[in-house]
């Protein structure tokens, strides 16, 4: 099998590259990135001299590069991760959230179309479906939930959802897509909740959480995201949406909370910002589908899986220390002033 992972060099993706490098020695693994502020090749350094591993640079949204690389490599499946994938910076600069996210998946879909690919997977995300509200914990996101999107962002990931499913219905492309909620783990861009703090409270700077800190997000290991989307490639039934999901609800106060107290840090560092503008209150994914159908169970609960976390970003300081030297000092000193 020849496998493209698009946005192998971001966090998810490369964490699945990584997965599928290691566990198909037999498989080609096409890791193809635009290297972005987010993509990043320290990420690809353990697999990079695998012989079954190839790194391209390119723009999943340029039809003609992508169309010679589909002939020449003539891939069996596509799994698509590449995207802007950060909330805060749709709302400040939506036009790259729509060529990437929705142009960008059109481009793969029609090339994956013409050179017969027998599998195109999409990732997708949760907040296709919006939020739920705090007083109804007895609500989840089912893959029925109808999608209602709040941010740029989401809205850009609904959008392209729906292209996928539309080429399995009017072309018949053997299309999946799974829907997972907020994943954490190694090689997370220190833009997002879990890892910004991790990597302030070791420096001991202002932790900004928004509003009050009582959003709610339903936390997955990404190890267990890639587990998923390995067994939905392999089992999964073209057409189908699968939500993939742990049952690890906590509000950001909370998540803070925990990294603090591992970090013997104090709570005084917490500093209550500006909320999020149109701010998704709560998520909540019910995995029952991809369980009892494919069997998926996840192995980290959120204790041993932050654990896990805290102990990488100790152990691997330069990583992520490189990353905030570089041009993402300018984003954040925009976003919270100067470190
Ligand atoms: P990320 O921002 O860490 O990585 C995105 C990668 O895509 C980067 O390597 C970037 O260089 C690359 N990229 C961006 N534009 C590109 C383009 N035009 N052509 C080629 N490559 C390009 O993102 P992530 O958090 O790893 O998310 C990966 C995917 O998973 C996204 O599609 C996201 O919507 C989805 N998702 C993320 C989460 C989460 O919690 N992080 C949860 C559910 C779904
Ligand atoms: O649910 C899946 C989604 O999870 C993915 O589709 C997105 O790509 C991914 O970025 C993530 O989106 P969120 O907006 O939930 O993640 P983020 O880490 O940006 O924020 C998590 C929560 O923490 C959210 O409620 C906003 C809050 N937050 C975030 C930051 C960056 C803060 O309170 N302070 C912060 O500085």
């Amino acid at each position: 099998m020849k496998i493209l992972v698009t946005g192998g060099a971001g966090f998810i993706g490369g964490n699945f590259v990584h997965h599928m490098v290691n566990k198909y020695p037999n498989d080609e693994i096409v890791n193809l990135d635009l290297l972005t502020y987010a993509g990043n090749l320290e990420t690809l350094k353990p697999v990079e001299d695998k012989p079954n591993y190839k790194f391209v640079k390119g723009d999943i949204a340029d039809e003609a590069f992508i169309m010679d690389l589909f002939e020449k490599e003539q891939f069996d499946m596509v799994v698509n991760f590449a995207a802007e994938s950060h909330v805060d910076r749709s709302i400040t600069d939506p036009g790259i959230f729509v060529t990437t996210n929705v142009m960008g998946t059109r481009v793969l879909l029609d090339a994956s179309k013409k050179y017969g690919v027998k599998r195109y997977h999409q990732v997708s995300t949760d907040e296709v479906y919006g939020d739920l509200p705090l007083d109804r914990p007895d609500l989840f996101f089912t893959e029925d939930t109808p999608l209602h999107t709040s941010s740029p962002y989401s809205s850009s990931k609904a959008s392209a959802d729906l292209f996928v499913l539309a080429y399995y219905r009017t072309y018949g492309l053997p299309v999946t897509i799974s829907r997972c909620s907020n994943n954490y783990g190694p090689y997370h861009f220190p833009e997002k909740l879990i890892p910004l703090i991790i990597s302030r409270a070791l420096a001991d700077e202002e932790l900004p959480v928004y509003g009050k800190g009582e959003n709610v997000r339903d936390w997955l290991h990404v190890s267990d995201h890639c587990e998923a989307i390995d067994l939905i490639l392999h089992k999964g039934k073209p057409g189908e949406v699968y939500n993939v999901g742990g049952h690890n609800e906590r509000t950001n106060l909370e998540v803070v909370q925990t990294i603090l107290k591992a970090l013997d840090k104090p709570e005084s560092l917490i500093k209550f910002v500006t909320d999020r503008p149109g701010h998704d209150m709560r998520y909540a994914i019910d995995p029952a589908k991809i369980e009892t159908e494919l069997g998926w169970k996840p192995k980290y609960t959120f204790d041993t899986g932050i654990r896990q976390t805290i102990e990488w970003y100790l152990n691997n300081k330069e990583w992520w220390q490189n990353i905030l030297s570089g041009e993402y000092a300018n984003y954040f000193e925009n976003q919270y002033g100067k470190r």
